[in-house]
């Protein structure tokens, strides 16, 4: 079973890669990141200029330490410097018009890469995975965890969502409180500091030194009674580690809430495996990288590119053809088979 995994998703991107009929040979690709502080940017960046190199391109990678202005110039230059097709993981999603204007003028197809690119008509495709469905993955955890449908409760819950900036967090938040907001309407799941809404439960640029801050003073104003909270509900690996070290002082091994996640970062992987964080959602970077190379080649080929939704992601423009890849949970029952036997990961960095 395992091995079959593993040489599934090696025929997958085989298969992804050998789709680029024509010679890649003399195209420059260039791919904006936002930054490197965290784990799956430092993935993404790497995987897709292995896989656009492997099939003969020529790649401008870049990384822009979170810097809006500094990502504006890094897209600026690559268009300038000749890039036939630009990706972007966009830090702020409205703040690359100029960029994206001059892209269309010289007729450079645009590819937002994870995250929407929003406010311009210039953004040809939108690769990513179901951001909606990875908030629902992440409420029905905690629900099924919870036994929310059979258990008397009350249960204490809080909530830590992404960045405001990124078009994704509102989606990651939205689907998980599709789940799990009935059950706080009827009280079986009391949120005691009162913070629910998005703009009460955001944390700028995922920050995980933001997320601890907040978690704290969350902890030592709304819990210093010693009711212990039964869940928190972040929305990626950065929040829940930042939420998890707020934790350290206060909960016992046995006593840790479900806390979910998004990325399977390694520490967060290893917090799993200890019993600190329950699951994580588990977006395989190769598999992104794989269709956007495909894409990529489709579009200089001229061929038909490869969508899957036409409908969902209104950038307030134009609504961006898109193809979501499908997110799934890890946790500790069967992060061996998903991570590690797929080899995502080895064993010896998860030690
Ligand atoms: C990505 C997540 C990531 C977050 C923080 C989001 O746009 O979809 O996978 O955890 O950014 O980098």
């Amino acid at each position: 079973m395992k091995k079959v995994l593993a040489l599934a998703l090696a025929l997958c991107m085989i298969f992804a890669l050998c789709a680029v009929s024509a010679s890649a040979e003399g195209k420059l690709v260039g791919v904006a990141m936002p930054t490197k502080d965290l784990q799956r940017w430092n993935q993404d960046g790497e995987n897709m200029k292995a896989m656009l190199e492997a099939e003969g391109y020529s790649v401008d990678l870049q990384y822009a330490s979170n810097d809006v202005q500094q990502q504006l110039n890094q897209v600026t230059n690559m268009i300038n410097n000749g890039c036939d097709v630009v990706v972007i993981a966009a830090i702020e999603g409205s703040s690359l018009g100029s960029a994206l204007d001059l892209a269309k003028e010289k007729g450079i197809p645009v590819i937002a890469y994870d995250r929407l690119l929003m406010e311009s008509d210039a953004v040809s495709y939108y690769a990513t995975f179901d951001n909606y469905k990875v908030g629902t993955v992440q409420g029905t955890y905690v629900k099924e965890a919870l036994d929310l449908d059979n258990a008397e409760g009350p249960f204490y819950m809080e909530i830590t969502a992404g960045d405001p900036g990124d078009n994704n967090a509102n989606y990651f938040y939205s689907g998980a409180m599709d789940v799990l907001k009935p059950y706080i309407d009827e009280g079986k799941i009391i949120v005691k500091s009162g913070q629910v809404e998005f703009n009460d439960v955001a944390t700028p640029t995922w920050k995980t030194e933001v997320a601890q801050t907040r978690a704290s003073s969350i902890l030592s104003s709304f819990y210093a009674d010693g009711s212990k909270i039964d869940a928190w509900l972040c929305s990626n690996d950065s929040t829940a580690l930042g939420v998890t070290n707020a934790l350290e002082d206060n909960y016992d091994n046995d006593e840790w809430p479900i806390i979910t996640g998004q990325d399977c970062d390694i520490s967060n992987v290893k917090n799993m495996i200890a019993g600190k964080q329950s699951m994580s959602v588990f977006k395989d970077t190769r598999t992104l990288a794989a269709q956007v190379v495909k894409m990529i080649g489709q579009i200089l080929n001229g061929e038909e590119v490869d969508v899957n939704d036409t409908e969902t992601y209104d950038n307030n423009k134009i609504v961006v053809p898109s193809f979501l890849c499908e997110p799934v949970f890890a946790d500790v029952n069967n992060y061996t088979e998903l991570l590690l036997d797929s080899g995502y990961y080895t064993a010896d960095q998860l030690q």
